[in-house]
């Protein structure tokens, strides 16, 4: 044996290796940002290099151009790749990739199998979502959103019976609430228009932008902060005006009329004043607010989809106990109405 090659030799090497790596480990945490890995999720390849953190090292787990499907998605994960990277520089294409798997299959909407296809529109809408409440002033970004969704709501409009399937599906990938509850209550609200059989479709297609966008307000605030259950009193403020901030966002970028802007501004007026919803993350009500069925609709499909879904802070209740307060907001003032909501969800969850 060489004595140039003994285990000394190698210590050395090693040893000399272990400063440049941590050099070459501080440059990527400086270089790197984190992504979501539900941007992954409807793509099939990555346009860009992903890397993942191990060990206390960064490291590239997919190269560029790796054709990915669920499997390597599920692989990642049970490694412990819970939380992936790019480079900052590289960030724009994989946004652009996925806005472009968005765009396909709302182009193809109607081809293949309808459950599935409204399924994945509805994640990347989620996920175009996290990128406007982002950028919110970014014309491009709010322009695909409302595009997108306008066609997502011909399709459910023309395909009723699944939408609980869809819903299943939808639900599953676990998006953050803030992007998730308004695709949900918006779903809720096109499906008890269509089944109170009072509106025509195109009526029943602005209710729904309404609703999905009603909340682009709430990215005044940044996204991690509603993780928490108690805000700063800056914050509260910002909160308690969201409906204000989505208003000035919209006005003149979206085509919503005044009616729809003035069902924005109260989109709240049927939150309890006593819950914990309206006085911590709300805000005060107010009960001088006349609102009418449209808006009753769009506050209380809110409140429902929001009760049903859990919070880092606190479980989701299951759809009984929200119908129970619902019955508490307005079986008085809207019995018949009320009746029809129960009768939609009966419907909604046959199984
Ligand atoms: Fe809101």
């Amino acid at each position: 044996m060489s004595t140039f090659f003994t285990p000394a030799f190698w210590c050395k090497i090693l040893s000399m290796h272990k400063p440049m790596d941590i050099i070459h480990q501080n440059q990527l945490s400086l270089k790197l940002t984190e992504i979501s890995i539900r941007e992954l999720l409807f793509i099939n390849d990555t346009p860009i290099e992903i890397f993942g953190f191990q060990d206390g090292k960064f490291k590239r787990i997919l190269r560029k151009n790796a054709f990915i499907n669920k499997n390597t998605l599920r692989d990642l994960l049970a490694k412990g790749h819970n939380k992936l990277f790019v480079y900052v520089e590289e960030r724009g294409k994989l946004i652009e990739h996925v806005q472009s798997t968005l765009l396909s299959v709302t182009r193809s909407l109607s081809v293949g199998n309808p459950v599935e296809k409204g399924r994945k529109q509805m994640n990347l809408l989620a996920i175009n979502m996290s990128y406007l409440y982002q950028h919110p002033t970014d014309d491009d970004i709010l322009k695909l959103q409302h595009q997108c969704a306008k066609n997502l709501a011909y399709f459910l409009i023309a395909n009723v019976h699944h939408h609980e399937e869809i819903y299943q599906g939808f639900i599953k990938q676990k998006h953050h609430f803030i992007y998730a509850q308004p695709i949900i209550s918006s779903l809720f609200v096109l499906g008890i228009f269509k089944y109170s059989q009072l509106y025509s479709d195109q009526e029943i297609e602005n209710y729904f932008i309404t609703s999905l966008f009603k909340d682009i307000g709430m990215s005044a605030i940044p996204v991690d902060k509603y993780d928490q259950d108690e805000l700063n009193d800056e914050e509260k403020e910002l909160l308690r005006k969201h409906a204000e901030h989505s208003i000035n966002l919209l006005k003149g970028r979206v085509p919503l009329s005044p009616n729809h802007l003035t069902i924005i501004n109260n989109h709240h007026s049927f939150s309890l004043l006593t819950s914990e919803l309206s006085t911590s993350i709300i805000g005060p009500n107010d009960k001088d607010i006349v609102a009418g069925f449209e808006t009753m609709i769009i506050s209380i499909m809110d409140i429902v989809s929001a009760m049903i879904s859990g919070r880092p802070y606190r479980k989701a209740s299951n759809l009984f106990e929200s119908l129970d307060l619902i019955k508490l907001l307005i079986a008085d003032q809207y019995p018949q109405e009320f009746r029809q909501i129960v009768s939609y969800f009966k419907n909604f969850f046959r199984g």
